[in-house]
């Protein structure tokens, strides 16, 4: 990091509270990240040989998908042992020792945090489910088949609840008689945070990790975890099937109910949230970070959820971007989105956070597609130019940059051939219920080429060799064809290259504090590809204009335009400008001038 100055001995102790408005995260899904046993599989052996990377491009913090014990139903967030690394991906010596390479170069661990479900293989769950009595019953949500129904019979289901992976929430456990409760897969049971020894247990881990030297978690979908499942009818109902008044999101509501009002943002969830501030970072010294990812929230949920005044999450990731491009069916269910639409989302929450709350920002992560080809333009034409625009776009927003790995490089959706091809479960339930549903295989298979998860997963591209230099092995997942010419080789020591465009972006984020604190002015509301905005602080103002398409000539009538048009050009994506009266943009052209 930047502030940290080198004589200071204990260096984690003198972070500012807020030390993470001036970061920049990079996601590692560790699955596919780097290989160092040859056994197909990424692991942290793997990372630590791949830090020079991540310290080149100037990132401050890394976040970790999970890397605990886990059945790998889904990849790792269906975990069985909180406080151990599985074999696949190393020991926990291995990640002690990512924790100090990564110290030793200023950088810092975020853990993810998977604490709303785990997975069925967890002792916990084991206890649960071995009987009514069991002292850890109440630890899930366990209920009795609809009356008048047969347990396990179709319709049997408490309530008609769909889940994010295109199921239904609830699952038959002979064993008992009774449901238990799932927003995603069957071997993912939600936690009952109702119990207060299940928080204890939950704080007890946190405090265990940030012991052992983690820097803070990005908590997976923390909203969920505060719900109302009553006991019985008629207080435990049926959720609302399909029509235009839903939310968007993963749930198909078109053959299920939607959970939404049950199991989002439920009462208790600022309690609870409070309550683990106090327990687990309220008592340690500043320099962690906490970000919840929460699905389906709003702007005012968003300032609640991240008021620090409140103390609950530094920063958010929320979904109304991600979700544009869903439909009342649900993720599956594609509809068109313009460049308007992103840029009209994303300023309502630039806007909406203000001077209170605070963003996370990204446009892709391990659970959407690649974010250069469902926002940019993955074409040869295009590639490097609109995800530079794009992340031109998105950094110098007022909020902490997220990239997920291989975005630097503008690594692009995959061209899956068939289902068998991809390994994800939730991509795979999803072609599953289409085919049950009676839909055509190819528009089913057009939908998860699209949007399928495995699209950011495929392995990282490191080099043009076989496997992209991940694997000496056999990669669980192929890696993508176009890794001949889209990989780290050929960028990091490219200035043109994507990789060099993210790490200047960084380094001005680094260098000037209007980028980190200043405030956040919308320009060219009504225009249809070229949108800006002008970020200010004591005099200082920055001004971003990008054209979200290939239309060459897009005249950008920001305020001021010819004096803007002759200020500092601190960055751009397509070299100097022919005018310098007025500011006319080519396709997916980005320009950052400064003045002040
Ligand atoms: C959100 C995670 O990011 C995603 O990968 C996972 O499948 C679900 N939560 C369930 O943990």
């Amino acid at each position: 990091m930047t502030q940290q100055p080198e004589s200071d001995p204990t260096p984690r102790d003198w972070w500012p509270r807020d030390w993470w408005k001036a970061a920049v995260v990079y996601q590692v899904y560790p699955r596919s990240f780097a290989d160092s046993n040859g056994d197909g599989i990424g692991d942290i052996a793997g990372i630590r040989q791949r830090l020079d990377h991540l310290e080149r491009l100037g990132v401050d913090v890394l976040w970790l998908s999970p890397v605990y014990r886990s059945p790998m139903d889904d990849n790792g967030y269906d975990i069985s042992d909180y406080q151990d690394v599985d074999p696949l991906f190393g020991t926990l010596a291995d990640l002690d020792g990512l924790i100090a390479d990564l110290h030793d170069r200023g950088m810092k661990l975020v853990m993810d945090l998977v604490v709303n479900h785990t997975s069925s293989a967890h002792a916990w769950f084991q206890e649960s489910r071995s009987s009514k009595d069991d002292p850890k019953r109440d630890w899930y949500w366990w209920r009795p088949p609809r009356p008048g129904h047969t347990g396990g019979e179709p319709g049997a289901e408490p309530t008609n609840w769909g889940s994010a992976f295109s199921e239904s929430a609830w699952t038959f456990d002979p064993g008992t008689g009774e449901y238990y409760l799932h927003m995603f897969a069957s071997s993912q049971p939600e936690l009952n945070w109702e119990n207060p020894e299940v928080r204890r247990a939950v704080y007890a881990m946190m405090n265990w990790w940030l012991d052992r030297g983690v820097d803070g978690f990005r908590m997976d979908v923390i909203n969920l975890i505060s719900k109302v499942v009553h006991d019985d009818p008629p207080d435990l109902r049926d959720g609302v099937k399909g029509g235009p008044d839903r939310q968007a999101g993963p749930i198909d509501t078109v053959r299920f109910g939607d959970p939404g009002p049950y199991v989002l943002h439920g009462p208790r969830v600022h309690e609870f949230l409070q309550e683990m501030h106090r327990e687990v970072f309220a008592r340690r010294p500043a320099g962690l970070l906490n970000v919840g990812e929460t699905p389906a929230t709003t702007v005012e949920q968003g300032l609640l959820y991240t008021d620090p005044a409140r103390a609950e999450l530094d920063m958010v990731f929320q979904f109304e971007h991600v979700d544009l491009d869903s439909g009342p069916g649900g993720k599956w269910d594609v509809v068109p989105m313009t460049s308007r639409d992103l840029v009209d989302s994303l300023a309502r929450w630039q806007e909406g956070m203000g001077e209170v709350g605070w963003n996370s920002l990204y446009l892709g992560n391990h659970d959407q597609p690649r974010c250069v080809s469902r926002f940019g333009d993955d074409s040869p034409e295009h590639r490097v130019r609109s995800a530079k625009a794009l992340a031109t776009l998105l950094h110098l927003h007022r909020g902490t940059p997220y990239i997920y790995q291989g975005d630097e490089l503008a690594m692009a959706n995959v061209p899956f051939r068939d289902i068998n091809d991809t390994r994800d479960i939730e991509s795979h339930n999803a072609y599953r219920a289409a085919l049950t549903r009676g839909q055509d295989p190819d528009l089913a298979m057009a939908a998860i080429r699209y949007k399928g998860r495995d699209n950011a997963r495929t392995p990282m591209q490191w080099d043009a060799t076989e496997h992209a230099g991940f694997t000496t092995g056999s990669p669980w997942l192929e890696v993508s064809p176009d890794h001949v010419t889209v990989n780290a080789a050929a960028q990091v020591d490219d200035p043109d290259s994507v990789f060099s465009h993210h790490r200047r972006l960084i380094e001005l984020r680094h260098q000037e504090p209007v980028v980190v604190h200043g405030s956040y002015t919308r320009l060219l509301r009504d225009s249809e590809h070229v949108h800006g905005y002008l970020r200010s602080l004591d005099g200082r103002e920055l001004l971003v204009v990008v054209n979200l398409s290939g239309t060459d000539g897009q005249e950008a009538g920001v305020p001021d335009a010819p004096a803007w048009a002759s200020a500092e050009l601190v960055l751009s994506n397509a070299g100097e400008p022919a005018e310098r009266d007025r500011i006319v943009l080519g396709p997916w052209e980005a320009r950052v001038y400064r003045r002040g």
